[in-house]
């Protein structure tokens, strides 16, 4: 090594694309020359600012900046970095260049966290998929901001070092305080979803909800303004099974990285519901933004519900860009300097007045809308997205009688209940994860009785249907068989199926 040189300090840090981490090697040599900061490797103005954060950060925290020329590096350099996350391995980087600190830490160091001027280490959003991603690189341990460790000790098989203050960092990796070892937030499964048996009357739409839910199929509910749909679209939720360790890790990954978690909340098992409001533009609900893009409602949704609440008025190109990634269960979205992938297997529940004043086929009021805005309005769905809903069901409202009733539904526990058995046969038949919905209809034939599928034929010929309204049958139909303890789809089931497709009203469009 060239003495002039002095210390080359290496401290290993993390950068997301989207959920996927990057390895990044955060590189610091002071040396003869102008005193100033100099950084390079495509840092972003987040990164470019840690430069002025780290200097008040050391020296308020009573270190030296030398009085020298400072070059840090972020290699690999053609990878942009974005956030304050590097904030923490620059201070560990710069502190061992200028011998502060030993030349030995760096080993196996890894470290995020975003810096105070105070010196205080900070949370960023993402610390659950940096921690992941720092695991997968191969990093043994982490120093962690001490109020995001609880999220980042949910990664199994890594050590994570809370650290709450840049006094605590050098105290730590210079031996004179011992390492702590973060405890992983709470697992839990909260109880506070709306339950099932406050919805009156309505035994179909509440049976539908049960089929939804234990198929995975996507809901479309058509009815009078306060008949009961959203409430009921609510209560999807609490029907759904928990979701194993792994999922739930997942889905905290992208609402850490999204910003929508705080970092010490425990690790809900609750499939997450979203609900964005019908004015919410493509960015939001598919993702997008300047710089990464973020992750949209769809998203978010991942392993869970995603409620499109007034569908109809959601615009059209807005509606129709979910058709691709729902297929494909991710999205795909590209910008100039990244492209990011995020996984979006979600159900769709749906509600949607038949028309724009909410009447059209209702019995107990005339319908007011022009029939040229009726069709504007239908015009908003197409066809194709219309099709990825098995289950469409038209409500009519409830009686002020029956809603003066009492309770006579069963509860959401009971329904949940037999929808987890539902799934468990899924998953056995079909591998893990997977359930009635998304297998291909040439294997659901195999489990058909033949009557069954004749009938199947034969009903949709009448009714002038498509190929796919087969499909969406079928699948129904064998979510049926599964709830009756049937190992064969019969003729009962597909005559149910067949009544979950809108018949009159928005089917036209
Ligand atoms: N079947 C029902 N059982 C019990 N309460 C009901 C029922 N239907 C409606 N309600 C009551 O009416 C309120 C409005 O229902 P909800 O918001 O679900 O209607 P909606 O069908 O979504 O109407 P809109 O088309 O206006 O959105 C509910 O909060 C609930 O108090
Ligand atoms: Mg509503």
């Amino acid at each position: 090594m060239n003495a002039a040189h002095g210390v080359l300090a290496t401290v290993h840090g993390v950068t997301l694309v989207g959920l996927d981490a990057r390895p990044v090697r955060v590189e610091a040599s002071v040396g003869p020359g102008l005193p100033g900061l100099r950084l390079v490797g495509l840092p972003d103005a987040a990164v470019r600012e840690a430069g002025d954060r780290v200097r008040t950060a050391l020296q308020r925290s009573g270190y030296s900046w030398p009085n020298e020329r400072l070059v840090v590096n972020l290699a690999p350099a053609d990878l942009p970095k974005v956030g304050t996350a590097f904030d923490l391995p620059l201070a560990i980087a710069i502190l061992v260049a200028t011998r502060q600190l030993p030349e030995t830490v760096t080993a196996g160091t890894w470290a995020c966290g975003e810096l105070g001027l105070d010196g205080a280490v900070r949370p960023t959003a993402g610390q659950l998929p940096i921690a992941a991603g720092a695991r997968d690189l191969g990093a043994r341990r982490l120093l962690v901001p001490e109020a995001a460790a609880p999220e980042a000790a949910l990664v199994p098989d890594l050590h994570v070092v809370p650290v709450a203050t840049l006094a605590e960092v050098v105290a730590v990796l210079g031996g004179q305080r011992p390492t702590r070892r973060a405890e992983p937030a709470d697992i839990v499964l909260p109880t506070d979803v709306p339950d099932l048996a406050d919805v009156r009357g309505q035994p179909v739409a509440r049976r539908a909800a049960e089929v939804a839910a234990a198929g995975g199929h996507h809901l479309l509910l058509s009815g009078p303004p306060g008949c009961g749909k959203t409430m009921l679209a609510h209560r999807l939720q609490g029907l759904l099974p928990p979701l194993d360790l792994d999922a739930a890790r997942e889905v905290a990954s992208i609402h850490s990285l999204a910003g929508e978690r705080a970092p010490d909340e425990p690790l809900s098992c609750r499939p997450p519901l979203r609900e964005p409001h019908h004015s919410v533009s493509m960015a939001g609900l598919i993702g997008g933004g300047s710089g990464v893009p973020r992750p949209g409602e769809l998203v978010l949704a991942h392993q869970g519900l995603l409620l499109l609440d007034e569908l109809l008025e959601i615009p059209r190109q807005v509606l129709d860009a979910l058709r691709q990634p729902l297929e494909r269960g991710e999205v795909v979205i590209t910008r100039a300097r990244a492209r990011v992938r995020y996984p979006c297997r979600v159900q769709v529940v749906a509600a949607t007045n038949p028309c724009p004043c909410g009447h059209l086929g209702s019995t107990s009021r005339a319908c007011s809308c022009r029939p040229d805005r009726i069709e504007r309005y239908r015009a908003r769905l197409s066809g194709p997205l219309l099709d990825r809903f098995d289950l469409q069901l038209e409500l009519r409202a409830v009686t002020r009688e029956a809603l003066a009733a009492p309770p006579d539904g069963e509860s959401t526990a009971t329904v949940a209940e037999r929808v987890a058995s539902v799934r468990g046969l899924a998953a056995q038949r079909w591998g893990q994860g997977r359930c009635n919905a998304d297998v291909a209809v040439a294997t659901l034939r195999r489990t058909c009785r033949s009557e069954a599928l004749a009938r199947l034929a034969d009903a949709l010929d009448a009714l002038g249907a498509s190929a796919r309204a087969f499909d969406r049958a079928l699948r129904v139909a064998r979510t049926l068989a599964d709830l009756d303890g049937e190992q064969h789809v019969g003729r009962d089931h597909v005559d149910e199926a067949l009544a979950y497709r809108l018949p009159t009203t928005l089917a036209a469009a």
